[in-house]
């Protein structure tokens, strides 16, 4: 049985890889592109709407892709240690990448502000975690200063293997779909993804593999918006902790992206997301966490009737379009955001006429 099951080799002749690289793979991607048929029907005139499940990745995020690549570029040169700084996702998947590797991993997190399902995996997977009096932003300052040093291999995204890897997602959307989308939309925080999915979309179309390219829609969280706004953010805040970034490394990667795919960069506010996380859930059947629900609460934004002005990217989608919303991590690394929301719960005693009676039957 072939043990290498997962995007290196599934996509190698698309990637930076050779007979000397050791595949350090969990089997990730092949991720499901679900159709989302309630959506769909919200979205109207015909289009259709698939959500990319990456939170069906072996760690629970896409960042397995990147990381896949990453790894196996890093134990190709003889690295013995990785680090990198994460608002949570990322670390999970180095940790475990790496663990699988057998090398020395350490992350930076900024203290308090990281889900605690996505904590407990670096943990468990054996990695060194230093908590930083600091958002994400100055941990990956760190990263880059201790990354100079030589003693580790940075696994972030500003390692370009990472973005390597990730494209594969755009890989899988049109081998499944057996053509591009007309619009993907994506969640941005440190804009890695964005530049990532952006590149495997050229890259198939250059190969003849799809005939067009979507436009790229990406969402930040208001409150940690620096591409929207055009100037890095000094404090970012928001509910959605995976994207809480203020001064994103692939700056000019997501402005390329949205610039060549004639796409649109837009921001939601905290209650859009968490409405987008409870109606994904409750509607479709998807749970995933609040920085993956900023795509379906981009779309929805964008189907308000009262911005069906110029500049929203979905007024000018013909009829019968095929739209993708990437959802990026799995909702059970931060089931405390559920919990913490008043959802209403029943208590009953040990009978069955108790129970119905609460109920209210
Ligand atoms: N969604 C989730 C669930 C994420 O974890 C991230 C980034 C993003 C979206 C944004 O992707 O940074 O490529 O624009 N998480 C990083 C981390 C920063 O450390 O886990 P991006």
């Amino acid at each position: 049985m072939n043990h290498d099951q997962g995007v290196i080799s599934r996509y190698r002749d698309h990637l930076p890889v050779s007979d000397a690289t050791p595949i350090i793979s969990l089997n990730e991607g092949s991720t499901p592109l679900v159709h989302a048929p309630t959506l769909s029907e919200k979205v109207g005139r015909g289009c259709q709407v698939y959500v990319k499940y990456e939170g069906l990745n072996p760690t629970g995020s896409f960042k397995d892709r990147g990381m896949t690549m990453a790894m196996s570029k890093a134990a190709e040169q003889g690295a013995k240690a990785v680090i990198c700084a994460s608002t949570g996702n990322t670390s999970a998947a180095a940790a475990a990448y790496a663990a699988r590797a057998r090398m020395d991993c350490v992350v930076l997190l900024p203290a308090g502000k990281i889900a605690k399902g996505k904590l407990a995996q670096a943990l468990v997977y054996g990695a060194k975690v230093v908590e930083i009096d600091g958002n994400f932003d100055d941990a990956l300052r760190l990263v880059r200063e201790i990354g100079a040093l030589d003693q580790f291999e940075v696994v972030n995204s500003i390692n370009p293997f990472r973005i390597e890897g990730q494209k594969t997602a755009s890989f899988e959307i049109v081998d499944v779909l057996g053509k591009a989308p007309e619009v993907h939309i994506l969640p941005v925080g440190n804009a890695g993804n964005i530049t990532a999915y952006w590149k495997g979309y050229c890259e198939y179309r250059d190969r003849g593999q799809c005939q067009s390219r979507p436009k790229m829609l990406g969402f930040q969280a208001e409150g940690a918006a620096p591409l929207v706004r055009g100037a890095p953010v000094e404090h970012p805040e928001t509910v959605a902790t995976a994207i809480r970034i203020g001064n994103p490394a692939s700056w000019d990667g997501a402005m390329n992206a949205i610039r060549e795919s004639e796409g649109h960069l837009d921001m939601v506010t905290d209650d859009e997301i968490l409405e987008a996380q409870r109606w994904l859930a409750s509607h479709e059947g998807l749970f995933v966490e609040p920085a993956s629900a900023a795509s379906i609460a981009g779309l929805m934004k964008s189907l308000d009737p009262s911005r069906r002005h110029a500049e929203n990217p979905m007024a000018s989608i013909a009829p019968e379009s095929t739209i993708v919303c990437t959802v990026t991590g799995h909702g059970l690394k931060d089931s405390d955001i559920i919990l913490k929301a008043a959802f209403p719960m029943f208590k009953a005693k040990t009978d069955k006429e108790d129970v119905l009676h609460q109920l209210g039957f």
